[in-house]
């Protein structure tokens, strides 16, 4: 059976993981702050929309939804367009008060039957939550947190879209995730650091395919992210 590949269309990515995500996986985008796992994430639902006709849906935790369009605007991506058409959804997760594990549970599962009905309604074949760090607020015991992803990105999974989670670390090189259970959870987990000035990319893992075992540079630029997959970073240059 061939394999179908999601392109990510991000310059320099596709090639350095044998021509894109294997289709239905759930990766993870890992990094500290400032290291663009957030403008990845965009131009994966955008390069969705905008070059493959692939309908995407981008939840965000972030308060003010004018931050997210006015971060894409400034790469003059016409996401408007995109919305009008149905492509591309921008949703704000709600994640509010909750105290008890039944509370949470509930607005979780009230906020994955609001994500699961826009992705039917818009036939989505791309999803990405930016971010699911946000999810410790609700629990001060590591292990509840560690469930609750768990079965979250269990149920994303059920939707059948190739899903992008973004999780913010404490920056270290040996660091993929928040809570130490995303990465067990995801498909593939792609590390971005920021070590001033230079940035990189590294595939930690992604399974179902071969792929590149370095760390290569990236830069952002006025059109997002660009990778450089012909050239290596060494470990040691990054802090
Ligand atoms: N137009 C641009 N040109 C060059 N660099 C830019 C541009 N816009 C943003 N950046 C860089 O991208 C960084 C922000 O990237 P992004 O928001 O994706 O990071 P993040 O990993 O999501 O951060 P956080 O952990 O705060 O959510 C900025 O700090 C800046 O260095
Ligand atoms: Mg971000």
């Amino acid at each position: 059976m061939v394999m179908n590949r999601v392109k990510t269309g991000i310059e320099g990515l596709d090639e350095l993981i044998q021509g894109g995500i294997p289709e239905g996986s759930c990766v993870l985008i890992s990094g500290g702050a400032g290291t663009g796992k957030t403008i990845f994430s965009m131009q994966f639902i955008y390069n969705g929309a905008a070059m493959y006709n692939e309908p995407g849906v981008y939840v965000s935790i972030e308060t003010n939804l004018k931050n997210i369009i006015w971060n894409m605007e400034n790469f003059n991506w016409d996401i408007r367009d995109l919305q009008e058409k149905n492509l591309m959804k921008i949703y704000r997760l709600n994640i509010g008060y909750a105290k008890t594990r039944e509370e949470v549970q509930q607005r979780v599962d009230e906020e994955l039957n609001t994500i699961s009905q826009l992705v039917k309604d818009m036939n989505a074949k791309r999803l990405v939550i930016d971010s699911v760090t946000a999810f410790g607020i609700w629990f001060e015991s590591p292990a509840l947190v560690r469930s609750l992803l768990f079965e979250f990105a269990d149920r994303l999974k059920n939707l059948g879209c190739t899903t992008l989670l973004t999780t913010e670390t404490r920056g270290g090189r040996r660091e993929f995730s928040a809570f130490g259970v995303e990465e067990f959870v995801s498909d593939g987990v792609i590390a971005l650091y920021f070590t001033p000035p230079h940035r990189s990319i590294f595939v930690k893992k992604m399974r179902g395919t071969n792929h590149s075992k370095i760390p290569h540079p990236f830069e952002i630029t006025d059109r997002g992210i660009v990778v450089n997959p012909h050239d290596r970073v060494l470990w040691e240059s990054i802090k």
